[in-house]
C-alpha cells in the first residue's frame, strides 16, 4: 500500500514508519523540514504540492501537531490547538479533492480526551468525555477542547469515499531514544520513579508493537469508523507503573514526589504536571469487540519487554 503520514518525524511516526515500511509498504512523510528521501514538504496549514502524494494513495495517518510536552501557557495551547485543527483540516481538503482518494484516514486524537477519573474505566460508548471535572486545573479542559475541535475537524471534512477513524491512543511506549518510555525510564533509573502525588492516578498505556498492529488492524477492517481507543485493556495507577518499571531495571528505590515536587521538576525540564497528574483509565472497548489481540496486555511483561529492547539496542 501507498500510505502518506503528515507529522510522521515524531516518536510515534518512528514506529510507525519502521513497522510500515518493513512490512513492504511505500510510506512517504509529510514535514516541514524535508531531508530524507521519503519526505515531502508541506506547511500543515494550506494546500500544495504535497496535495499529489495524497491523491492516489491507499491510507493517510494524519499525525501532526506541536508536541504536549512543554509549559502550557495561552500561547503554547493555542499552538496545540491550531497545529492539529489546521493540519487536520488540510489533510481532509486533500482528500476531499483528490481524484483517487484514499481508502481510510486515520487521524491521531488522544486518550486525554476523556475525563481525569479513578472510580471506572473510559471506552469509547460509555465513557465520559472530560472538561467539566471538580476540583482540577481549569486549563486541563483545554487539552480537552483541544482533542474535541481535532476530531471534529476530521468529522466535519467531507469525504464521502474515505472511511474515517480517530485514533484516541494512550501513550505509546516504545524503546526510543526521546520517547514518553525512554523519559520514564530516565526518572526511574535516577531513583525518581516513585509515586507522584499519592500515584492513585491511572496510566494507560500501549506497547508500540500493539500500537502498530491495532493501526494495521483498523486500516485493514472495511467497517469501524469513529472514534477508538488505542489502549491496552490493563490502565494502571502511577505507582504501580513506576514500581513495576523499577523491577524490570532493577533500581531499588523510587522517591515519591508531592505535587508541589512535581510542579517544580515539570518546570525545570520544561513540561507540565497534566501529563503526571490526570488520571487516565482508558480502555479499548472497540477494539476488544471487533476481534483485536493484544500480544502484551499487562503492564509487567510489556515493561519487561521494553526495558529488554533498550538493553540490548544501546
Ligand atoms: N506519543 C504518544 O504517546 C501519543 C499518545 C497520544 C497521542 N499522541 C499524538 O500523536 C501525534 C504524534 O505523536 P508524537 O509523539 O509522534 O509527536 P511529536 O514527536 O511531537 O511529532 C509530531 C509531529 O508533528 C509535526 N508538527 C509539529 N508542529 C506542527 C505544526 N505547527 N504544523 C504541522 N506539523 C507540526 C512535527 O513534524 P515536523 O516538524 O517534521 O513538521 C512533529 O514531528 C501528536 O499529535 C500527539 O499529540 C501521541
Amino acid at each position: 500500500m501507498r500510505i502518506v503520514m503528515p507529522g510522521g518525524t515524531g516518536q510515534v511516526g518512528a514506529v510507525l514508519y519502521r513497522a510500515l515500511s518493513a512490512a513492504g509498504h511505500d510510506v512517504v512523510v509529510l514535514t516541514r523540514r524535508p531531508v530524507r528521501e521519503h519526505e515531502i514538504g508541506w506547511d500543515g496549514e494550506n494546500p500544495g504540492p504535497w496535495t499529489r502524494a495524497i491523491d492516489g494513495s491507499d491510507v493517510v495517518i494524519n499525525l501532526a501537531g506541536r508536541s504536549v510536552s512543554c509549559r502550557y501557557t495561552p500561547a503554547t495551547l493555542q499552538d496545540m490547538m491550531d497545529s492539529r485543527v489546521r493540519s487536520t483540516r488540510a489533510v481532509g481538503a486533500a482528500i476531499a479533492g483528490a481524484a483517487k482518494p484514499p481508502r481510510v484516514w486515520l487521524q491521531m486524537s488522544t486518550a486525554t480526551i476523556y475525563a481525569h477519573r479513578h472510580d471506572a474505566p473510559n471506552d469509547e460508548a460509555s465513557g465520559v468525555i472530560g472538561g467539566t471535572e471538580p476540583g482540577v486545573p481549569g486549563y486541563w479542559a483545554y487539552s480537552v477542547k483541544i482533542a474535541e475541535e481535532w476530531e471534529r475537524a476530521q468529522r466535519q471534512a467531507e469525504t464521502p469515499s474515505t472511511r474515517k477513524v480517530a485514533l484516541r491512543s494512550a501513550m505509546v511506549m516504545s524503546p526510543d531514544r526521546g520517547g514518553v518510555f525512554d523519559y520514564l525510564l530516565w526518572l526511574a533509573r535516577l531513583g525518581l520513579g516513585g509515586p507522584v502525588a499519592g500515584g492513585a492516578q491511572y496510566v494507560s498505556w500501549i506497547h508500540d508493537q500493539d500500537f502498530v498492529r491495532a493501526v494495521e488492524f483498523l486500516i485493514a477492517d472495511d467497517e469501524i469508523d469513529g472514534p477508538v481507543n488505542l489502549a491496552a485493556p490493563a490502565p494502571v495507577p502511577q505507582r504501580s507503573l513506576m514500581r513495576t518499571l523499577r523491577t524490570a531495571w532493577g533500581v531499588p528505590i523510587g522517591l515519591p514526589a508531592t505535587k508541589w515536587m512535581a510542579e517544580l521538576g515539570a518546570l525545570a525540564l520544561r513540561t507540565d504536571t497534566e501529563l503526571l497528574l490526570k488520571s487516565r483509565r482508558v480502555i479499548p472497548g472497540r477494539l476488544l469487540e471487533t476481534g483485536f489481540a493484544f500480544h502484551h496486555p499487562r503492564w509487567q511483561e510489556a515493561a519487561e519487554d521494553l526495558v529488554h529492547r533498550v538493553r540490548t539496542s544501546r
